[in-house]
């Protein structure tokens, strides 16, 4: 089963960890973007990774356009990347929500239309990374207005996609992750410690964007041991 996978936000933490993990099938071909691409040439030196680099708060159709020659046909999309501000809600900037938005939600879906001609009309899924922050009914925490909000708007996109597109092989599902230990946690609450480890989150999303969009279209699914 050789799949063609992008990751976007492949840098660091969640992201990276699920790259080495696609990367261990040497059928796969892994398309790894970020800012960072100095990191990421460091940390894949598999020969089935190809890193590119992609900043979702400048032109996306630009940069995407320069790659986009490189790219075959996609099966599996992960929308990874993400930007967190932790900071009481009466003292987040206007450039702070702005680029929460644009990275959470805008540059998503930017990307997304980008990508369109790519995904595999046979058959492809798309998972957006969102957070149980972004998850309706769940615990909510001070000082994650902008960050929460725009992971709630990347929930409905995923609905909303999945309804325009329900006619199409390509598939759209959003994944609400609990606490993962990685440096953007640390960032956000120093010293936390989280359930589980980046890879561990990593061997579940790699599991379900093989496989979900088999049953799943559309669908919003908490990924926490805990409730509500
Ligand atoms: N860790 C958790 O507890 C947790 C919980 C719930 C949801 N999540 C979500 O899971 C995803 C991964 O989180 P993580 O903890 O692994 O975060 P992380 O360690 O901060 O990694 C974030 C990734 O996003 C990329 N990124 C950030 N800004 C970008 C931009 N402007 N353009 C392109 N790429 C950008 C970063 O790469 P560059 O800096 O190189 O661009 C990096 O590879 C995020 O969407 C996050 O919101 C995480």
């Amino acid at each position: 089963m050789n799949k063609h996978i992008i990751v976007i936000g492949a840098s660091r933490g969640i992201g990276a960890a699920l790259v080495k993990r696609y990367a261990k099938n040497p059928q796969h071909q892994v398309y790894a973007f970020a800012r960072n691409t100095a990191r990421m040439d460091i940390l894949f030196d598999e020969p089935n990774v190809h890193c590119f680099p992609l900043d979702l708060t400048k032109n996306i159709g630009e940069q995407l356009a320069k790659v986009m020659y490189e790219l075959p046909m996609i099966d599996v999309l992960i929308e990874n990347a993400g930007f967190l501000v932790n900071k009481p809600f009466s003292t987040i900037s206007h450039e702070e929500f702005t680029t929460s938005y644009q990275v959470n939600v805008i540059g998503v879906m930017e990307s997304i239309q980008c990508l369109l001609p790519k995904l595999n009309p046979e058959g492809s899924h798309i998972v957006n990374i969102s957070s149980m922050g972004g998850f309706q009914g769940s615990m909510k925490f001070a000082g994650l207005t902008a960050y929460s909000t725009s992971k709630a708007a990347l929930c409905s996109f995923t609905e909303l996609f999945a309804e325009e597109f329900k006619d199409t092989n390509i598939k759209m599902n959003c994944l609400c992750l609990g606490a993962v230990q990685t440096e953007m946690l640390e960032q956000a609450f120093p010293g936390y410690k989280a359930p589980l480890t980046p890879d561990q989150m990593a061997i579940f999303i790699e599991d379900f964007s093989l496989t979900a969009h088999h049953y799943l279209n559309g669908k919003i699914i908490p990924v926490s041991l805990s409730n509500p």
